[in-house]
């Protein structure tokens, strides 16, 4: 199995750096545009293996996209990140021109990749992905909501005081400050309901803080953050790689599910080795719905954006 991660910034080089350590393919590419810094950061973690005990080669590549050829599962991040007081949105005139030539010249070598976007806005750039290249709908899957739902988990365990591997929430709707949707109603420890452990003052500060996770982890960094973004991806390479099924929320092409047309949007998905394999219906109560129709409308003129580029 073969893997390009692109753009070996802070959330491309965490991402590789966790595919190696699950040994998840034989082959790991890491490419970025900025001469030397890919291979600089390749050679840095093959020089972990005798220590991690890993055998994934990994090699780093300065924009040849030759070195790419033949890969199962290509993780875009290129583009810029966001800096204290930005959107995600305002990034959407540069990381558009950059998304849509990576995954153009990613195609180029490897036909049968199945795509992951990281770079932002996150749900615009994987809508942009999948206009620019054609691809069938279920190879271009968006990672937003895996990182929303692990952030929302980690605020519950904090209030909460237990383990977050005990919880299963998830976050739908767009990857955004103000369109993400975490699922307080359908959250549970164990099978319990968390809403029976939480005041609703609690449960609005949960969601609040989940909401701007990115932004608040922005604000201390300076940048935007990379171990749950990089980890994220991973963990979808995993699930594709070693067809495991797994139920994740990500940005996919909704044609009618959720009651949305024309749009990438988070939703409940199965990922499995042909990519995003089916959605799956959370039955979303009135409130929920119109929450997510909202989202789907603020997603959708930042999609509009693409066409005045
Ligand atoms: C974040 C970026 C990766 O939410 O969108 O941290």
């Amino acid at each position: 199995m073969k893997v390009t991660v692109v753009g070996a910034g802070a959330v491309g080089a965490t991402c590789a750096d966790n595919i190696a350590r699950k040994e998840l393919c034989s082959e790991l590419v890491l490419l970025d545009i900025k001469p030397g810094v890919a291979e600089g950061k390749a050679q840095d973690m093959m020089q972990c293996a005798t220590l991690l005990g890993f055998d994934t080669k990994i090699s780093g590549s300065t924009n040849d996209y030759a070195k790419t050829a033949g890969s199962d599962v290509v993780v875009i991040t290129s583009g810029i990140p966001r800096k204290p007081g930005m959107t995600r949105e305002e990034l959407i005139g540069v990381n558009a021109g950059i998304v849509k030539g990576v995954a153009l010249s990613i195609l180029e070598h490897s036909p049968n990749a199945i795509i992951i976007v990281i770079s932002n806005p996150m749900d615009t750039m994987t809508y942009l992905a999948l206009q620019a290249t054609g691809l069938p709908k279920h190879r271009i899957i968006g990672m937003g909501g895996t990182l929303d739902s692990s952030r929302f988990k980690y605020q519950l365990s904090t209030h909460m005081g237990c383990s977050p591997s005990d919880l299963n929430a998830v976050v739908i709707g767009g990857h955004g400050d103000t369109t993400m949707i975490p699922l307080m109603r359908h959250a549970t420890w164990n099978s319990t309901p968390v809403a029976n452990f939480l005041s609703t003052e609690e449960q609005a500060e949960i969601v609040k803080a989940t909401m701007v996770g990115g932004a608040t982890l922005t604000g201390l960094l300076g940048t935007s953050a990379w171990y749950a973004p990089g980890a994220a991806g991973a963990a979808l390479v995993e699930s594709i790689l070693r067809d495991e099924k797994k139920l994740f929320t990500c940005c996919v092409s909704l044609d009618g599910e959720y009651g949305q047309n024309d749009i990438c949007l988070g939703v409940p998905v199965v990922i499995g080795r042909s990519g995003w394999e089916k959605i799956v219906d959370f039955q979303l109560n009135e409130a929920e719905q119109a929450e997510f129709d909202k989202s789907a409308a603020a997603v959708r003129s930042m999609n509009d954006v693409l066409k005045t580029l």
